[in-house]
């Protein structure tokens, strides 16, 4: 998909829940030939502005994939510099998710963070628990493969512990135990710049989900061209495999 003009939206066909890798913040960055965490800034400010924009669309849940399990493995000083905006957000942020009525989660591996930024956090989550706007979820350390096996473990402990029957696992008993339980799965998954892949995103979570790719670097990304994935969104046909044709 490609912004070329402003697509009027159908109220009645918005979904529930979108998901976001926001990717190409680093060749933003190259391009204009700044340092990469100019590029990272002027992300977060677009996830901002999205955020606000899927809240006024009536979006209820909007997942932004922030940082991988595999992020980990990049160079320290990229690392620290991405922490280092991330705690200025947790920080600064507040007043900003509070008067737009943003409930804010996160999922990923918190032991693989500093422990001052689970803080932040747990803070956080805690004080715009009762938003009811729109709830955004900052995937953060995330990986799906490790969410998935984090799932079969506890579901190991419990059968171990007597808590439960191996004949009780069902999916829906996985999916309680992902880090994303009791979030409905994803209905539209957007990825920005040119990339078409899943990167280790929800892979059990978007099983049926609907993908949009926009080659825009993920800086450059509009409310515009949100508004358009949205539209693409809404001339899909989902047929979850119950259809031979149509
Ligand atoms: C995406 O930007 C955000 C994170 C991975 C944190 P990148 O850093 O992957 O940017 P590109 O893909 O190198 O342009
Ligand atoms: C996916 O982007 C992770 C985030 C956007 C946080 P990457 O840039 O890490 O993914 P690859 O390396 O292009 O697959
Ligand atoms: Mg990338």
């Amino acid at each position: 998909m490609e912004a070329i003009k402003k697509q009027e939206l159908d109220p009645n066909k918005i979904p529930k829940h979108v998901s976001i890798i926001m990717d190409g913040n680093g060749r933003w960055a190259k391009s204009k030939n700044l340092p990469t965490v100019a590029g990272h800034r002027a992300g977060a400010e677009v996830a901002r502005q999205i955020t606000k924009k899927a809240a006024e669309l009536g979006i209820e849940y909007l997942t932004l994939y922030t940082f991988s399990s595999e992020n980990w493995l990049r160079d320290q000083q990229w690392i620290d510099d991405l922490m280092g905006l991330l705690r200025w957000y947790l920080k600064n942020q507040i007043n900003d998710l509070m008067k737009n009525g943003v409930r804010l989660r996160v999922i990923g591996n918190r032991s693989r963070l500093a422990p001052d930024i689970v803080d932040l956090i747990e803070e956080i989550e805690e004080k715009t628990s009762n938003n009811t706007s729109i709830t955004t979820v900052l995937a953060l350390s995330y990986g799906a493969r490790e969410e998935i096996t984090h799932a079969a473990q506890s579901i190991a402990i419990k059968v171990l512990s007597g808590e439960i029957d191996v004949s009780q696992i069902n999916t829906e008993l996985v999916s309680n135990h992902l880090y994303t339980a009791n979030i409905p799965d994803p209905d539209l998954l957007i990825r920005s710049s040119g990339e078409q892949r899943i990167s280790n995103f929800l892979l059990w979570q978007s099983a049926y989900s609907e993908f949009v790719f926009s080659n825009i670097l993920w800086p450059d990304f509009t409310v515009e061209v949100f508004e358009n994935a949205i539209y693409e969104f809404q001339q899909r046909k989902r047929r979850y495999g119950l259809y031979s044709d149509s």
